[in-house]
């Protein structure tokens, strides 16, 4: 079993304890998580266990990135089901705080990516990423890593972190890892088993209607609003879908684009039900 440390003083002194006891340097990875782990999870794990000597892994729920009307409750929890995951990978040490922990009472210091944060995600979701970067950055405070694992799956989420990192010259290094699907395309994600079957089926929309864009792509159309059009119209006639948040091209860096060329993202967010999902797709 991997160590389970609740507390930031017991995991700092364990980590502390494992450099001093080695004569060469200890490189450390850190994946972030809110546990409930899938493949997707565990890509970025197998990746940090690859690159490092010592692989950390934290599993918390952080309540300051969720909405009073998002689903902070009921997000899926099961830290033994996690902890046998980790064991079976060879996760060294899995980091499980408490809230007391992570936000000490009076807690009144945030960090903000200005500008990155108020688009796509940062419109619909007020506040979110103020508090993914917030908990990221005591995160990395916490374990000192060498590596920071993150998907590209949640892409904003990626860029906005690897903009902390460069701006406060922290010094880590952000390791994107490529988005991990089910067999059938459906981006794998702890929030997927809120989906009924019938919901499932609807939800792959945004899968196919990726496909369906590189293919209208690779016969020569470019125009975004073209794209989006199309994706439009493909994504409503899957009857489940409620609501489309936004459909986005942009280059790498989350700049709109008007003509979509290689190497450009196109960026999903829908509601299946009451089930909100994000992909997106990077342009070949
Ligand atoms: P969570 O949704 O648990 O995701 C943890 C990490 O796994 C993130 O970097 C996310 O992008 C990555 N991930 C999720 N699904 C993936 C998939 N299908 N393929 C590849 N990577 C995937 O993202 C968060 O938690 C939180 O915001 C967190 C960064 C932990 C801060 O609280």
């Amino acid at each position: 079993m991997p160590l389970l440390f609740r507390k930031v003083k017991e995991l700092r002194n364990h980590l502390k304890g494992l450099k001093c006891d080695r004569d060469k340097p200890v490189s450390v990875g850190l994946v972030p998580t809110m546990g409930y782990l899938h493949e997707g999870h565990k890509a970025l794990i197998r990746e940090s266990l690859l690159q490092n000597d010592i692989t950390v892994v934290s599993i918390y729920v952080n309540p300051t990135q969720f909405g009073p009307n998002e689903d902070y409750q009921r997000y899926p929890r099961d830290l033994q089901r996690d902890m046998a995951i980790c064991e079976d990978l060879g996760v060294d040490v899995v980091f499980a705080p408490t809230d007391e922990e992570m936000y000490p009472l009076g807690f009144s210091t945030e960090v903000y990516v200005k500008g990155l944060s108020e688009v796509l995600e940062g419109k619909f979701r007020p506040g979110h990423f103020k508090g993914v970067t917030t908990i990221v950055l005591k995160l990395i405070n916490v374990v000192s890593p060498d590596r920071l694992y993150m998907g590209e799956k949640d892409y904003q989420q990626l860029k906005i972190v690897e903009r902390m990192v460069k701006d406060l010259l922290l010094p880590v290094e952000v390791v994107p890892v490529k988005t991990v699907r089910e067999p059938d395309g459906l981006a794998c994600s702890s929030r997927n088993v809120y989906l009924s079957e019938e919901e499932r089926k609807s939800a792959l929309s945004i899968y196919k209607s990726f496909l369906l864009a590189q293919e209208l792509i690779n016969k020569g159309i470019k125009d975004a609003k073209t794209l989006r059009q199309k994706m439009e119209e493909f994504i409503r006639s899957f009857p489940l879908v409620r609501k489309i948040d936004y459909i986005a091209f942009t280059d790498k860096d989350l700049n709109p684009k008007i003509e979509v060329e290689k190497g450009d993202r196109i960026l999903v967010a829908l509601w299946v039900g009451n089930t909100r999902l994000v992909d997106n797709w990077e342009v070949s």
